[in-house]
């Protein structure tokens, strides 16, 4: 068992007194490239990281009629009717969720603890909910597929929690390999794992969180997510998806500037698995730098923080540099070459972002890792 895994069964003993029936847990994600395509039917290729969120899952001394739930990481007990705002609605929404879906749960009592940074934008919230998804499967004798627990965590985002995201955050935590990203087709939900043996290419996955707090995130985000809708319209299709570059003459304005961002990034997420394919790392570094560009002056959702950590990263040696997630802050992501020492490649953007009186950021090095598991 994980140690994350330990740490929350021993918070389930400690708070309802008796062993938990079974344990499972599920990690958060970076997004190697495909930003803000999930929603509009595109292609996106994320990958796991090795920080998770475990729960402990049993019946609970009350005969299974009160569902309660603990976060060893808050160290706080909710019930589960109450819906507020607190991380409690994550596995409040995917119960709901799975009933929705007419699944028939009873009632069951759950401990949690993680070690996926909060608000981030590394899915702590898709972490939990994939965790629970998967541990209630499991403890109720469900049999739902992954895909589908996938759907059910997206319905619990979206309609309960009420964060109209599109699948890639929940998809990734339950489907995503070791050693892997994984290449999501986000209209017929296939999947494929595309290795990334990053070890093998003398290369480190850095992680730089600006922690600049994304709090024009939710408004940003259903702006960006209801532009897109419009620009489709305007274009008679279905989804940006269908679009091509030659459709690009009949937009103006935002609506010309959103598309044209999700039309090229579709474009570059399928060079990049190819570039993948080919060990070809140098062309996949540069499909991240155009990924940013064209988050940064399309799509307009990077911030300073982030441009400055990518134009750092660019000149100490990264390969390639994105922005990761929704943008409007939280954190990008770099690929850069072992050799350099990621203490030497982290400090030069530290002082990159001390020239410019930027809060320090903080840096993490992932390794690609599996998708959410029940623990042995
Ligand atoms: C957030 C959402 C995802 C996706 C990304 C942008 O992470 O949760 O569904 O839309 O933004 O690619």
């Amino acid at each position: 068992m994980r140690e994350i895994e330990q740490l929350a069964v021993r918070a389930y003993k400690g708070k309802f007194g008796e062993e938990p029936g079974l344990v499972a847990s599920a990690p958060g994600r970076v997004n190697l490239i495909g930003e803000h395509t999930d929603y509009n039917g595109g292609f996106i290729l994320p990958c796991a990281i090795d920080r998770r969120v475990a729960v402990a899952v049993g019946a609970g001394g009350r005969g299974g009629f009160e569902t309660r739930l603990y976060s060893a990481d808050f160290d706080e007990t909710r019930q589960i009717d109450d819906k507020d705002s607190s991380w409690a609605d994550y596995p409040r929404g995917v119960a709901w969720a799975m009933g929705e879906a007419g699944h028939e749960i009873g009632g069951f009592e759950a401990a949690f603890a993680g070690d996926v940074p909060l608000g981030s934008g590394l899915s702590s919230s898709a972490a939990i909910e994939a965790a629970i998804a998967l541990a209630l499967d499991a403890f109720f004798g469900l049999g739902i597929g992954r895909t589908d627990l996938a759907i059910i965590c997206q319905r619990a985002e979206n309609d309960y929690v009420g964060v109209g995201t599109g699948i890639m955050d929940q998809y990734a935590s339950l489907l995503c390999k070791a050693g892997a990203a994984l290449l999501i087709d986000c209209r017929s939900l296939d999947a494929e794992s595309v290795p990334l043996d990053l070890e093998a290419a003398g290369l480190a996955l850095i992680v730089c969180d600006t922690r600049v707090e994304r709090g024009l995130a939710e408004t940003g985000y259903n702006d960006r997510r209801a532009t897109c809708e419009r620009a489709a319209h305007m274009l008679g299709v279905e989804e940006l998806r269908d679009a091509t570059e030659g459709d690009l003459d009949l937009l103006s304005g935002a609506e010309l500037k959103r598309a044209r961002h999700v039309i090229s990034e579709n474009a570059r997420v399928l060079e990049a698995v190819e570039a993948l394919r080919h060990r070809d790392f140098d062309e996949f570094g540069r499909l991240m730098f155009a990924s940013h560009a064209s988050l940064r002056d399309d799509y307009e959702v990077s911030t300073p923080e982030l441009d400055t950590f990518v134009r750092a990263a660019e000149q100490h040696g990264a390969r390639g540099a994105r922005l990761t997630g929704a943008g409007f802050g939280g954190c990008a992501i770099a690929l850069v070459p072992r050799a350099e020492t990621a203490a030497a490649f982290t400090n030069a953007c530290r002082q990159a972002f001390a020239k410019r009186e930027f809060e320090e950021p903080v840096f993490y090095e992932f390794v690609p890792a599996e998708g959410a598991e029940l623990a042995g």
